[in-house]
C-alpha cells in the first residue's frame, strides 16, 4: 500500500520525506486556504520535494472552469494529479483530462456507485472519505471494502485512495480492506510508529547495555 501525506505544510512534507515513506501528496482547497500561502508557490515547492503523485484540486464546480484551472495546475510540474469533485461536471472533466493523458483523482466519494462511475471514466484514483462518513454514523471502512469488491469484479484499474483518515486504526483497517493508497495527516502519520512496548523495550535494552560496560 502506498502512503500519501495529506498536507500542504512544507516543513511536515520535508520531515516525513526524509524517512522515505511518503509516496505522494494530497491537498484540498481547505488545506490550501488555511495555509495562507501562495497557491502556485506551494504546489511548486511540494513538487520539488516529492517526485510521486501530488493531487491538486480545482476550485471551480463548472466543467469549463475545471478544465481551465486543471490545465493551469498541470503546467506546474509533471507529477501533478488533477483532483476533481465527484459531480457530473467533475466526471466529464475526468474524461477530458484522462483523454489528454493526465492523471485524475476523483474526490469527495461517499458511495460505491460514485466509485463505479469514476472507474468507468478512467479515473486514476478514487478518494472515499472514511472520517466524514463516520461523522454521520456510517461505516467508512465498509465503503472501502465495497469499492474493492466492485473494482475486482470488473478489473477496474482505478486506485482506491482512502482519505479523511482520523485515526491510526483507520490506516491498518484500510490496508486490510485492500485500499491501494492511504492519505494521512502528519499528526496520524507520526503515531504509526508508536508502541508502548517498543519504547519500554528500548529503555530496558539501553539500561542493560549501559550497565554491562560493553562496546560495539
Ligand atoms: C484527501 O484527499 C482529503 O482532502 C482529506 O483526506 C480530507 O480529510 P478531512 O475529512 O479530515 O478534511
Amino acid at each position: 500500500m502506498e502512503i500519501f501525506l495529506d498536507s500542504v505544510d512544507l516543513t511536515e512534507i520535508k520531515k516525513y520525506h526524509m524517512y522515505n515513506i511518503v509516496d505522494g501528496i494530497t491537498t484540498n482547497p481547505s488545506l490550501m486556504a488555511n495555509s495562507k500561502m501562495d497557491f502556485y508557490e506551494t504546489i511548486n515547492s511540494i513538487c520539488k520535494i516529492i517526485k510521486g503523485d501530488v493531487s491538486v484540486e480545482v476550485a471551480s464546480n463548472d466543467f469549463e472552469e475545471m478544465v481551465k484551472e486543471g490545465n493551469r495546475i498541470l503546467e506546474v510540474a509533471p507529477n501533478i494529479v488533477v483532483k476533481l469533485p465527484m459531480t457530473w461536471d467533475g466526471l466529464k472533466a475526468c474524461k477530458y483530462f484522462r483523454d489528454g493523458g493526465n492523471k485524475v483523482n476523483m474526490t469527495l466519494c461517499f458511495s460505491p456507485n460514485q466509485a463505479l462511475l469514476a472507474a468507468k471514466n478512467g479515473a486514476t484514483y478514487i478518494s472515499p472519505f472514511i472520517g466524514r462518513l463516520e461523522d454521520i454514523g456510517e461505516d467508512g471502512m465498509q465503503l472501502i471494502a465495497d469499492i474493492r469488491n466492485i473494482y475486482n469484479n470488473y478489473d477496474f484499474k482505478t486506485k482506491i485512495l482512502a482519505a479523511s483518515i482520523r485515526t491510526t486504526e483507520h490506516v491498518f483497517e484500510a490496508a486490510l480492506c485492500g485500499a491501494d493508497v492511504v492519505t494521512i495527516p502528519a499528526k496520524i502519520l507520526s503515531q504509526l510508529i508508536e508502541h508502548d512496548l517498543t519504547s519500554k523495550g528500548l529503555e530496558k535494552f539501553n539500561q542493560d547495555w549501559e550497565k554491562s560496560g560493553m562496546k560495539i
